[in-house]
């Protein structure tokens, strides 16, 4: 798996930013071809020049919400590269806030992001992976779920990660026999443009190590579960000790 020029096709979602992006970096880098998605054609022509408009890069913008992008990701994957060997479910939003403060528009964005953004492309991975007898199926969720921090209120992130975390146990269950692994890998906070300006300064002083994370510590554990053919169902936290406990 992790040979250069291994010619397997990965579909990331969130491609043109931030964990995305460097995930997607790795994989070119790495001789793997990606089908990258984000709702804005701009940022991903964007990312293809910073990866030196490679041909072992395409994408397909729009909503990871809608099952029609879903598809046209598969349908782009096949058609350029023959097959999808992994997919790496990125896409997603922020939205910390009181409980009282939260809008139904925040539940949306967030449940259609995150929940729909997972569901659509899984499906298509659960049924393709499962006749090829081969796959990985590699969640970005958010440590905020597993470990709540009542300086950075975030009921609605931790509702829909923590649901992904669910999924990831029941799906990796449902499709070990068939030989694809699903995985997820929950980051603490992460220096990346999801933030704004000045945020990231402030998420480092409520950080168990002081530090915050670079997009180079997720890529990381994603690539060893990559490399990994006998782990499956588990959530790998990338969060400087934050789910460790109370500090
Ligand atoms: N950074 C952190 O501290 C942190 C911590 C925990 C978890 N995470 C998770 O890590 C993942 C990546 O975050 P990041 O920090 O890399 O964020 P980012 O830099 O803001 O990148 C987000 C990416 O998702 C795409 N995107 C957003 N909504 C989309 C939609 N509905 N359909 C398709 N693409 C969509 C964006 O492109 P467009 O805007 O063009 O659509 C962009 O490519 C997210 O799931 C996030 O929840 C991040």
């Amino acid at each position: 798996m992790n040979t250069p020029s291994c010619n397997r096709t990965a579909i990331v979602t969130g491609a043109s930013s931030g964990i995305g992006f460097a995930i997607t970096e790795a994989l070119v880098a790495m001789g793997f071809n990606v089908v990258g998605n984000g709702r804005t054609d701009y940022r991903l022509a964007a990312a293809a020049t910073l990866l030196g408009n490679t041909p072992r890069f395409v994408h397909v913008a729009g909503d990871i919400a809608d099952p029609a992008v879903a598809n046209a990701l598969f349908k782009k994957a096949i058609a350029e590269f023959g097959s999808v060997d992994i997919l790496v479910n990125c896409a997603g939003a922020f939205i910390a806030k009181p409980m009282g403060d939260y809008t139904e528009e925040d539940l949306n964005l967030l449940i259609n992001t995150v929940l729909k953004g997972f569901f659509y492309p899984a499906q298509l991975a659960a049924t393709h992976m499962s006749e090829n007898r081969a796959g990985h199926i590699i969640n970005i969720t958010a440590s905020i779920a597993m470990q709540p921090n009542v300086r950075v209120p975030s009921v609605i992130p931790a509702l829909v990660k923590g649901g992904i975390n669910a999924a990831t146990r029941a799906l990796a269950l449902e499709l070990a026999a068939h030989n694809v692994k699903v995985n997820a890998v929950a980051p603490g906070v992460i220096d990346t443009p999801l933030h704004e300006p000045g945020a990231v300064e402030h998420y480092r002083a409520l950080a168990p190590s002081g530090a915050v994370g670079t997009t180079k510590d997720v890529v990381d554990a994603v690539l060893y579960l990559l490399g990994s053919s006998f782990v499956t169902g588990i959530i790998v936290p990338v969060d400087g000790g934050s789910t460790a406990g109370v500090w």
